[in-house]
């Protein structure tokens, strides 16, 4: 049974792949999905994956408790550690330019089991934050619509129910209505195609990096270099201020860069991979970190660090000056545009996993079937859509964020290990793109990636423990049953 579960899918890597060109493992005889993505198309998936939630939510409440001004080197150390993964990340993609992203990774290098394990963190990445990210956009929307006086009654945008001290209560709501609508909006779009989907996204990321370049311009005259002393507070407690709370608060930050990855799972559609996908992967997050550190460093210098946590910490600092309350509703337009392109492209993403489990029999069949004339993989996309809009409309999804960023930080620590054994075990396939200085750069970014998932880990890690065992009752029932490369 250990050899089973230990069995690695042997690698064969695309020769050179083109547009129009089958994807590699599509079930026989059957559509498969269309090389259509262009290498801009791919930096703007990436830069849309990535501006979303992270900045417009979570950093006020990270530099107010965590690391005070110091919430810029918070971003500088997640951002090294995603860049490491990022490296390890254009190293597969071009080299295996399947859908799969970090599951068929693990299937080529770790073996079946911890692929599906991976596999199964992939959904807390891209289903759950796609369920986490669009309470934040209902929570957008509605406040936009309030400033107009046209705010949804309180019972129809929140979900029934909240944990609150552990335990579940009723909250008065009946359904997150923006939530549900924004889900079923861009599964509708999924569905339709990768081309039109790669497009909107493109509108989208136009409009809020915009937005976030206005905010930068216009609020660069109020920064008070006052606030941004003492750079690190002392520190107060575990995870307070001082270097432990610089690393806590790149923990939560981490959610922030969560997406450049996503970008992989479009490498079955991307017209040249072998090109396209190092820069896609790695050009969206060199300017989605630099974009990050610029806010956060003009966020902490308009307000004293302790005013920020707040859920909308980049319009709180803004209404502290008059003359920008005009920016205001700008940069709540720009949340609401940025977080949508994030739903889209984890909406995108997450089908395309299970095409890759489904091909390899992990996952039913359906999962890996292609609509004939859309060319996407459409019964798996309105699954995901069903289930993630259930999620955001009736469950307290947002206390999950932090699973999220410790599927994925598992998932970044599992490819740059497979970068290392794959460098072993077959030396001889063609690369690309090479992670340089692998010795080092490899084992330091699984260190990086393990070290921050131990952060929220060590406190909910009975969430986790939850997860990985419902997963583990799926494989032995169903996958481990099923799998091609056992029947082969
Ligand atoms: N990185 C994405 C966000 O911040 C998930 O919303």
């Amino acid at each position: 049974m250990l050899k089973n579960l230990l069995a690695t899918k042997p690698v064969a890597p695309a020769g050179h792949v083109d547009a129009g060109e089958p994807v590699e493992g599509s079930l026989q005889g059957e559509t498969a999905l269309k090389r259509t993505l262009t290498g801009n198309q791919l930096i703007m998936l990436g830069i849309g994956a990535v501006i979303g939630a992270g900045i417009f939510v979570l950093t006020g409440h990270a530099a107010a408790e965590h690391a005070g001004p110091a919430i810029v080197l918070s971003f500088v150390l997640a951002g090294i550690a995603c860049a490491l993964a990022g490296l390890c990340y254009a190293e597969f993609a071009a080299m295996l330019p399947v859908s799969g992203s970090a599951y068929s990774y693990s299937y080529a290098t770790l073996g079946e089991f911890v692929a599906w394990f991976i596999g199964w963190n992939l959904v807390l990445e891209y289903l759950f934050a796609a369920s986490t990210v669009a309470v934040g956009w209902s929570g957008y929307l509605n406040s936009l619509l309030g400033s107009f006086g046209l705010a949804l009654p309180a019972a129809l945008a929140a979900a029934p129910l909240n944990v609150v001290d552990g335990s579940l209560v009723y909250t008065g709501g009946i359904i997150n209505l923006p939530a549900v609508f924004i889900i079923a909006a861009i599964s509708g779009l999924c569905y339709v195609g990768i081309t039109q989907s790669a497009f909107v996204n493109s509108i989208i990321v136009a409009i809020k990096v915009t937005v976030i370049l206005l905010f930068v311009a216009f609020s660069l005259q109020f920064v008070n270099p006052d606030n941004w002393v003492p750079f690190i507070p002392e520190n107060q407690g575990p995870g307070r201020y001082g270097f432990d709370g610089i690393v806590r608060g790149a923990a939560v930050v981490f959610f922030a860069y969560i997406g450049f990855d996503a970008v992989s799972t479009a490498a079955g559609e991307a017209k040249n991979p072998q090109r396209d996908m190092p820069r896609g992967i790695l050009g969206s997050l060199l300017i989605c970190t630099v974009i990050y550190i610029i806010v956060s460093a003009v966020l902490t210098g308009m307000l004293p660090y302790s005013q920020l946590s707040t859920p909308k910490p980049v319009a709180t600092a803004l209404e502290a000056y008059p003359s920008l309350l005009w920016l205001k509703h700008v940069v709540e337009l720009g949340a609401i545009a940025g977080l949508s392109s994030v739903i889209l492209v984890m909406l995108m993403g997450q089908p395309r996993i299970f095409y890759a489990m489904a091909q390899d029999g992990l996952l039913p069949r359906f999962f890996g079937k292609v609509h004939p004339k859309h060319q996407t993989p459409y019964i798996g996309t309105i699954i995901v859509g069903v289930v993630a809009a259930a999620l955001a409309g009736f469950l307290p999804i947002g206390l999950l964020g932090e699973l999220v960023s410790m599927g994925t930080l598992l998932a970044f620590a599992t490819v740059c290990i497979g970068v290392m054994v794959l460098r072993r075990t077959r030396p001889d396939l063609a690369r690309p793109f090479r992670v340089p200085a692998a010795s080092i750069i490899c084992p330091l970014g699984a260190a990086a990636c393990l070290y921050l998932f131990w952060q929220p880990f060590s406190q909910h890690w009975h969430l986790m423990v939850g997860w990985t065992a419902i997963g583990m009752a799926i494989y032995f029932l169903y996958g481990y049953r099923n799998s091609k490369l056992r029947k082969r």
